[in-house]
């Protein structure tokens, strides 16, 4: 993870380069660090903890200078720490680096080096780096560059400045997220595109192996043996404010209460009317390789996992094709079944999760066609899927994620209708009638951010309470873990989802009147059965908390608290379940005081295995 910029131009460095860090601050906030070149010395400025205690120690002077380098990190070798903070030096403090990502060798390659009188300062795998430059240094910086990343093995997005070689910076990426920002006379990089959206929305996005020199005036890139590549310049439809707090506490209720806007952005063009049938333009998988496809295998990671569990539900009532999930993490390592009649669904919010994009080579390598479903124009899954469907949320930047995985579900959604469509699975009068609900869920969205005081009630009564227990069935499973795992990461409280028919085997042990249950309860085929797993809790002193229907009048007589989302189809219902359970996990958090936005050793875009 952690987060790295640079600035060259005419403009101070250090400004720009501590707002790209706050913008990237999701990323990591173990340490932060800048470098400034300035008057022929690197100027280097860290600090342990969030960006709010360099910026403390800047207070007293910026340091000067029109070319910088920065940093946000999250620790994976060497505790938090200000030695372990980058930016690294080499031996003469003539070489800088930052680094985003592990360098795997790095401790057969920090014996050789110190074995050749090198001296270390941290614990960092990334200061080798800059000892292997600092060995290769012969006056041409790009020269050592190239000659050092040749050493590595593992991840990286790495800038390098030197002191004797002022105009310019030196980048290079290796399965880590980094892009160019072009400006006029002006240059900057990062790992994503938010850092400097208020400079510039052209980007050059960098390609693995490749590295880039960012001088004033030109940015050129080369391969790892010299050869010049010629690179396109995209324009980013994001803008600067997007990224803002734009008047909220925190970034995470402003996702959440963006929600019905970016359910509606991401259905324009491909829904376009109530009566419209579902058109996924950019699609370049025809008719007919979707007409021969015999099975569907979805990959994602954390939440963008709990929208393939929807997907599942969807897709084989819908089309009737198998669909098998897998935690990216785990399938690599299963030797799945895969071949060219499988369709890999790849979901990720970044675009950027190392543990996905070893998923998605996996599939690829076993010949099945591929698919994303990502939010980050330009992003890894993005670049090595040939069929895309963003789903435009727009940038989020709370770690918890909120309108990524509703705007996921209805991307799902449309895909499951448009396969249906094209494979002629259900009848053009239900693939009507479902179209027609999938229309007005932006609008159920926007009643339910209307007014909550259930919401604000139950996260009132329970934020300290020693656990939740969630329960789902159907489709809701996937409901019922992603509202646990949100409360887990934002307010630090225990909490496990279950399928409810499992909780007589095990979880229901757990029930106290200090564990609160929440039950997702739509009706639907299954609502029978969770009121009994209701009245099972009830049965033991546990406190129940009901996502209902509006128009279920039943529901109140066995739940305590009963939180009303309008009435949808029951395979739809996990998008407007998310939003209840978004708002109580928010204001659990925020009655216990806890940092929303930037939960303890989490990072929004997981890019180490
Ligand atoms: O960017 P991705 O969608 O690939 O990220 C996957 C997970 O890391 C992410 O969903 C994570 O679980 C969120 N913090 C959950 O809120």
């Amino acid at each position: 993870m952690c987060g790295i910029v640079g600035y060259i131009g005419t403009r101070k460095a250090c400004p720009i380069l501590i707002e790209g860090l706050k913008r990237l601050e999701y990323r990591g906030y173990d340490s932060a660090g800048i470098a400034v070149l300035n008057d022929g010395r690197i100027d280097i400025h860290k600090a342990t903890g969030k960006l709010m205690a360099l910026e403390a120690m800047l207070e007293s002077g910026m340091p000067e200078g029109f070319i910088g380098l920065g940093h946000t990190r999250w620790a994976t070798h060497g505790r938090p720490s200000d030695e372990n903070a980058h930016p690294h030096s080499d031996c003469t403090g003539r070489i800088t680096v930052v680094h985003n990502g592990i360098i795997e060798n790095y401790l057969a390659l920090k014996e050789e080096l110190v074995a050749a009188g090198h001296e270390f300062t941290s614990e960092t795998d990334t200061e080798v780096v800059a000892h292997l430059v600092e060995e290769s240094y012969k006056g041409d910086l790009v020269a050592a560059v190239r000659s050092a990343i040749k050493r590595l093995e593992g991840s990286y997005a790495l800038a390098v400045m030197a002191q004797d070689d002022p105009e310019r910076i030196v980048a290079a990426r290796r399965h880590s997220p980094l892009v160019v920002g072009v400006g006029e006379g002006e240059n900057f990089l990062a790992s994503d595109v938010p850092a400097f959206l208020q400079y510039t929305k052209r980007v050059h996005f960098v390609e693995d192996n490749m590295i880039a020199v960012l001088e004033r005036g030109e940015v050129k890139f080369s391969s790892l043996d010299g050869k010049p590549i010629e690179r396109e310049v995209y324009e980013v439809t994001w803008d600067a404010a997007m990224a803002e707090r734009g008047g909220y506490e925190h970034f995470m209720l402003k996702e959440i209460n963006e929600q019905p806007q970016a359910l509606r952005e991401t259905m324009r063009e491909r829904l376009s009317s109530q009566v419209s049938k579902v058109d996924l333009p950019g699609l370049t998988l025809t008719s007919d390789d979707l007409r021969g496809i015999d099975k569907i295998t979805m990959i994602a990671c954390g939440t963008a996992y709990h929208a393939a569990m929807v997907g599942k539900y969807a897709i084989e009532s819908l089309v009737r094709i198998p669909v098998e999930l897998d935690v990216a993490s785990e399938l690599r390592y299963r030797d799945p079944i895969i071949d060219d009649k499988t369709l890999g669904i790849i979901i990720s919010q970044s675009g950027e999760t190392a543990d996905t994009l070893a998923g998605l080579r996996e599939v690829r390598g076993k010949g099945a066609k591929l698919l994303a479903i990502t939010n980050v124009v330009g992003s890894s899954v993005a670049r090595e899927c040939e069929n895309v469907l963003y789903t435009f949320a727009g940038p989020e930047i709370a770690v918890a994620s909120t309108k990524a995985y509703t705007t996921q579900l209805m991307v799902i959604h449309l895909i499951a209708l448009y396969l249906a469509q094209v494979r002629g699975s259900i009848s053009e009068e239900q693939a009507k009638q479902m179209r027609k609900i999938l229309w007005t869920i932006p609008q159920q969205a926007d009643v339910i951010l209307g007014d909550h005081p259930e919401v604000l009630a139950c996260a009132e009564k329970y934020y300290n309470h020693n656990g939740f227990l969630y329960m789902g069935r159907g489709p809701n499973l996937a409901s019922a873990l992603e509202g646990a795992l949100k409360i887990k990461e934002i307010s630090y409280i225990h909490a496990e989802g279950y399928a409810a028919g499992e909780m007589k085997h095990g979880p229901i042990a757990m029930i106290d009147p200090s564990v609160a249950t929440v039950a997702v309860a739509p009706q639907g085929k299954t609502y029978d059965k969770i009121i009994s797993n209701i009245l099972e809790v009830k049965a033991r002193q546990g406190d129940v908390i009901a996502i209902a229907y509006e128009h279920d009048d039943q529901i109140q007589k066995y739940a305590d608290h009963v939180i009303r989302i309008p009435a949808t189809h029951e395979l739809m219902s996990p998008i407007l379940a998310a939003i209840p359970l978004q708002l109580l996990a928010y204001y659990v958090a925020k009655n216990r005081g806890l940092e929303i936005d930037q939960p303890r050793n989490l990072a929004k875009s997981v890019t180490v295995e």
